[in-house]
């Protein structure tokens, strides 16, 4: 077993502040992961956990591959930091390289990070500055989404759209709106794949151009699939009025790929599944398997040609210690390299309606009120129980984990996303475990 022998499972007192975790209820009846390997995860004594949420959107080869656990073996023996500042290493320029051919056409430029809440800050700094350099300085404000989740530092909690993410600290960054989400459950329940009612609901960046004045604004960012405010696909023409309302007035649309990228979707990125070209896109996750944390945004090249035609010296005074760090580095081409030999990046597109058909089964399970599904992602919604929300949801969350089944649950609504080797007869366990868990609580 994979644990310290002295490791105490009594963990009231512990020192751990756990993140987004109710650390008082937590400590009391632990859950705890000891050792994973391809679909499955194992606790301390030894029960094996489908891993139905690929840890956290994250771990899209699955656990502990080999091509990905050698090249960090490897690259932590032979070098294990150098700067990227006003230095270099060879495998960052690699790493980029390789990045860049998967990308969508016109996307040749990789600006790292350490997850996806830096991805989305380091997007909206470049789309800031990107403005300046082009003459445009009066552009500073940035527009989000209600529902969008962007990580939680000060300008991805900003562009968010989740209030319990924001109530607490403070009134965070000027010139900042937003417009509506795209959740209509009136006209779209049960959809398969994308909705068909709401690409109108774009237009509500028409509504905060005239606002505001246009020439004001900077840059929209979406999730092009909202992953953790529950699954919300878009409806469809809705990011095609999207793009279009953006390139008639200037403004840089900046997709959040950090759940949807590298193959979630059946395609390497969303843009692609969707066939709509943002101008910058932000990734994490899945773009070293979840191993070491790291995250990529993803330039336009005539973004990154406009900082390059500025004056001699520094172009963009923006980085992290690090950037391209050279074990993450080498983790993110063992990951590359395993989902070229596997076929991952497109695998989900083969599996896609074997997964809808398989969600879409529960519609007639205790307590569900509605499913989304595109790609290897499938959201069941729940009824909330009066006077409770959220309770529902994480009481069939526990029941499942306990019947040996990883789900992720937001609320009242319970995400799966598994590593994209899912084989079918895995996909049907999860769906059962689903049911069953929700058949258990009240
Ligand atoms: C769309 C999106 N953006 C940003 C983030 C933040 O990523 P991280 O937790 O790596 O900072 C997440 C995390 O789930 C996400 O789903």
């Amino acid at each position: 077993m994979n644990q310290r022998a002295d490791f105490n499972t009594d963990l009231e007192g512990s020192s751990f502040w756990m993140p987004f975790t109710a650390n008082r209820q937590f400590k009391k009846t632990p859950r705890l992961l000891a050792r994973a390997e391809g679909m499955y995860y194992w606790t301390p004594e030894g029960r094996q956990v489908l891993d139905g949420t690929a840890g956290l959107w994250c771990v899209n080869a699955g656990h502990c591959r080999p091509k990905i656990v050698e090249a960090v073996k490897r690259q932590v023996a032979t070098m294990d930091f150098a700067p990227t500042f006003q230095m270099g290493h060879p495998i960052a320029f690699e790493f980029a390289e390789r990045l860049a051919r998967i990308a969508p056409a016109g996307f040749s430029r990789v600006f790292f990070t350490n997850s996806g809440s830096e991805s989305v800050d380091t997007a909206l700094k470049i789309a800031l500055a990107y403005q300046r350099a082009r003459g445009e300085a009066q552009r500073f404000r940035l527009v989000g989404r209600e529902r969008g989740y962007h990580g939680v530092n000060f300008g991805g909690m900003a562009v968010g759209g989740l209030q319990a993410n924001k109530r607490m600290f403070g009134p965070g960054v000027a010139g900042v709106d937003h417009i509506r989400h795209t959740h209509d459950p009136a006209r779209n329940a049960f959809s398969r794949g994308q909705p068909a009612h709401g690409a109108e609901f774009a237009d509500e960046l028409e509504r905060v151009c005239a606002l505001h004045d246009p020439s004001t604004i900077a840059a929209v960012i979406v999730e092009p699939v909202a992953g953790s405010a529950g699954v919300l696909v878009p409806p469809q023409g809705y990011l095609e009025r999207l793009r279009e309302i953006c390139t008639r007035h200037g403004i840089l649309l900046i997709f959040d790929e950090v759940i949807t990228g590298f193959g979630r979707l059946g395609q390497p990125f969303a843009s692609q599944r969707f066939g709509v070209t943002p101008d910058l896109f932000t990734t994490a996750k899945g773009l070293t398997n979840g191993t070491v944390p790291m995250g990529a945004v993803f330039v336009r090249d005539p973004l990154y040609e406009t900082f390059m035609q500025g004056p001699e010296g520094i172009e963009l005074f923006h980085g992290y210690t690090y950037s391209g760090h050279p074990v993450a580095c080498a983790a993110g081409l063992g990951t590359l390299e395993t989902y070229a030999d596997e076929g991952l990046l497109t695998r989900a597109g083969s599996l896609e309606k074997y997964w809808e058909d398989a969600a879409h089964s529960l519609k007639d399970a205790r307590h569900v009120v509605d499913i989304r599904n595109c790609g290897l992602i499938a959201a069941i919604e729940l009824e909330p129980r009066a006077g409770a929300p959220g309770r529902r949801g994480y009481e069939a969350f526990v029941s499942a984990f306990e019947s040996g089944v990883l789900t992720r649950v937001t609320g009242d609504i319970i995400a799966l996303s598994p590593p994209l080797i899912v084989e079918k007869p895995q996909i049907d366990r999860l769906f059962a475990a689903v049911r069953e868990a929700l058949q258990a609580v009240p």
